[in-house]
């Protein structure tokens, strides 16, 4: 079995490290890979977002399996682009990955089927906007459409940093054409909680909990970030959490996605906030985190490449999905700014 991850993270490195663990896996190629992926598989110099180089090496390689690890390849049609060539891939087609990669698409959808997240309202127009956030409760956040590498999100404390925000992402563009539309949303209290899940449309089996911690330097002094560090598993997610999540949440937004045409095969994440009213999405995102990965895989009992190729083949429910009952943590080390 030859597999072909694609991605060059943290992330990725704590892909491959558990689909080792399978003996029938005789070789793992990484498309970039990193330097410390380079111990572990082949790393090879195609970017992730290089769908064409990918399908070019794909063409000329015995590739069995592929797992596509971060956003913008998913949201770019990567699998769609790899399935239409024979391989099994884990990870969604682009349909699916606009859970992640619109904002707006990703709230409606949650209002359309009742899933609890945020009161919200959606703008094109920056008039509309700025006249909104005249009334609009404060703290209040706002959120560019698109992907933008977890830098999209605004807390803003007053009006003025609202209508600031507002102007960045719509006159000025600073997250590109994320910015065209924007949520301004409720600001919710409460401990967050990231849950990574299996699904292949049928069966959603949650993952260990996590929790990231996502403000730079110590102390939680710095700006947020896409993730500084994890633990495994979130303390704030008891039984009864983990109760309402499935019922009001996980299996709701797999059918969801199902009703919509849209089903959704690999890992969706979900990012939640644990409210007095109970839990709420902040977002969804339509693979394994980053750092979160690194906490949650190396707590998996079972077979990695098992569970990935019953999610392809759409028989996740036949399959065993179990996590030792231990505690992990992960801490990024970055350069400064
Ligand atoms: P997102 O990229 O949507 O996950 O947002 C990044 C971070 O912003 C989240 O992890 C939260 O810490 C924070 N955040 C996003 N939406 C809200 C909200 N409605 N209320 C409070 N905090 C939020
Ligand atoms: N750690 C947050 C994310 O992967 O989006």
């Amino acid at each position: 079995m030859i597999v072909l991850v694609v991605g060059g993270g943290g992330r990725e490195h704590a892909i491959i490290k558990k689909l080792k663990e399978n003996e029938n896996i005789e070789a793992i190629y990484a498309l970039p890979g990193n330097g410390g992926i380079a111990a572990d598989a082949d790393c090879m110099n195609i970017g992730a977002t290089d769908i064409d180089g990918i399908v070019e090496f794909v063409k000329g390689h015995p590739v069995d399996f592929a797992v596509v690890a971060p956003d913008d390849p998913l949201a770019m049609g990567c699998v769609d682009r790899l399935e239409a060539l024979g391989i099994k891939c884990f990870g969604p087609v682009k349909d699916a990955a606009i859970i992640e990669a619109s904002k707006v698409f990703a709230k409606d959808l949650m209002r359309k089927y009742n899933i609890p997240t945020a009161q919200y309202e959606t703008f094109t127009e920056m008039d509309k906007a700025l006249a909104y956030l005249d009334e609009a409760p404060i703290p209040t956040v706002v959120k560019a459409d698109g992907l933008a590498l977890g830098k999209g999100v605004i807390i803003a404390e007053t009006r003025e940093d609202a209508k600031a925000a507002v102007r960045s992402m719509m006159e000025e563009k600073k997250f590109g054409d994320s910015g065209s539309r924007i949520v301004i949303e409720e600001f919710l209290t409460g401990p967050e909680v990231s849950v990574l899940s299996f699904t292949d449309g049928k069966t959603i089996v949650p993952m260990v909990s996590s929790q990231d911690h996502k403000r730079a330097l110590d102390g939680d002094q710095g700006l947020n970030t896409g993730g500084m560090g994890t633990v495994a598993p979130n303390p704030y997610y008891t039984p009864e959490v983990a109760e309402r999540c499935m019922k009001e949440i996980f299996l709701p937004t797999m059918e969801a996605m199902n009703a919509e045409g849209r089903t959704f095969k690999g890992c969706l994440y979900f990012g939640l906030m644990i409210t007095e009213d109970g839990p709420k999405v902040i977002e969804y995102n339509c693979r394994f985190g980053d750092p979160e990965t690194q906490v949650v895989l190396p707590l998996l009992e079972s077979d990695l490449y098992t569970i990935m190729e019953a999610v392809a083949d759409e028989r996740l429910g036949e399959v065993e999905v179990k996590f030792a009952d231990k505690y992990s943590c992960c801490v990024v080390m970055a350069s400064g700014g």
